[in-house]
């Protein structure tokens, strides 16, 4: 039995021109041949100095609501996930729900960082479910570009022909592995209630694990006072701290133990799914991810190339690329996977 949650709508945003790695190296030590050997990614977007999530989630949900065929005043809810909200409080839904023109509309922030995908699948199909909601927008965007452990944006755009100070190449080198993974940009579905037998959710499996909150954290927050200081600065604790190891290692045995759980719950085989969308976080991950349970390499769609990790936006974004192509069809049996900071994952098979 599904609550017959349909993707009715999509949209996605991004910021500037595409950065590619050779850009990178300007502000630290690092290659374009390094970063494609390990990652796959090839080139990213950053947000603007003085843009934030919302601005990038405000194009990209006007566009979902158009291909939806509904007005901001049609929704029933908005869920804006992002792990670099706008404001520390009160985040960005409120500002994307004002500035959409949607007043009144219940509009909230999740954090659950890049797997907030698969909890908004599971709390919209629970709002549907309950008649609580007909319409939910669903918006995931990030700023990664306010973590970036270097200054000389110019020097990395090549507006400026100079070189950073050797403690600022330093510092950005000392954080590349962080660094060279993060893209900026926005993606953003309507869910809607169908009439459409058999389509809608057909399983979940969500979890949370916090014994791993410091494998991927900023360390900066209320447990200092004040909360900000030099010290933030000083010690680099506003910029996220990362065992990347650690966090593929999970990736590569969480997920596919998950995507087998969701199937086997739904009574379906994996060889039935025709997709597998995943989080985009390192081609790698998703290559051993594909090969641990043995699907062909084009059911798993990627777009890490271009655009980097763009953590809550990494599925909304291939969505929305997707259904535009004609890739994604009604009907299709899909099954979306996602692991992030918290440690959060799980994965949702859903028939669009
Ligand atoms: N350029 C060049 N060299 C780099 C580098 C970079 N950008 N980043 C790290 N290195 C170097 C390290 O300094 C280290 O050198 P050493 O052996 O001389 O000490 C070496 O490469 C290996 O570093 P390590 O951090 O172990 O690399 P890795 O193979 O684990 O790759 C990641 C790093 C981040 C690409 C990889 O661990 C990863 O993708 N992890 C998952 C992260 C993730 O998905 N995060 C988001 C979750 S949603």
């Amino acid at each position: 039995m599904t609550t017959g949650l349909r993707i009715t709508g999509s949209g996605h945003y991004l910021p500037g021109p595409p950065i590619d790695n050779h850009a990178l190296a300007r502000v630290m030590d690092t290659s374009d041949e390094w970063i494609r050997q390990r990652t796959g990614i090839e080139s990213r977007h950053f947000c603007p100095e003085g843009q934030g999530a919302s601005d990038l989630a405000l194009p990209a949900a006007q566009r979902a609501l158009e291909s939806a065929g509904i007005a901001p005043e049609d929704l029933d809810y908005v869920l804006f996930n992002t792990m670099t909200p706008d404001y520390l409080f009160p985040g960005s839904a409120p500002v994307l729900a004002d500035r959409l023109g949607c007043i009144g509309v219940p509009a909230l922030d999740l954090r659950a960082q890049c797997a907030a995908m698969i909890y908004s699948f599971q709390l919209a199909n629970a709002l549907i479910a309950s008649g609580e909601a007909e319409r939910v927008l669903v918006v995931g965007a990030e700023a990664h570009a306010g973590f970036m452990p270097w200054r000389d944006w110019d020097i990395l755009a090549g507006e400026r022909n100079a070189a950073p100070s050797p403690e600022d190449r330093e510092r950005a080198t000392r954080h590349r592995a962080l660094a060279i993974i993060f893209g900026d940009g926005a993606g953003a579905l309507v869910l809607e209630r169908s009439p459409r037998p058999g389509c809608g959710i057909l399983a979940l499996d969500v979890h949370t694990d916090g014994r791993f909150v410091k494998k991927l954290y900023i360390p900066a927050g209320f447990r200092t006072r004040p909360f900000i200081s030099e010290r933030t600065v000083q010690e680099d604790t506003w910029i996220p701290s990362m065992d990347g190891r650690d966090v593929f290692r999970q990736a590569v045995t969480l997920l596919p133990q998950s995507v087998r759980r969701v199937c086997h719950k739904a009574g379906v085989t994996l060889e039935q799914v025709d997709w597998f969308i995943a989080h985009q976080a390192n081609q790698r991950i998703n290559d051993a991810v594909r090969e641990r349970l043995g699907v062909p390499e084009h059911k798993v769609p990627s777009n890490i190339a271009r655009l980097g990790n763009t953590s809550a936006a990494t599925i909304p974004i291939l969505v929305d690329e997707m259904r535009r192509d004609g890739r994604l069809r009604d009907g299709q049996l899909v099954c979306f996977l996602a692991l992030g900071a918290g440690v959060h994952w799980g994965s949702v098979l859903m028939r669009i």
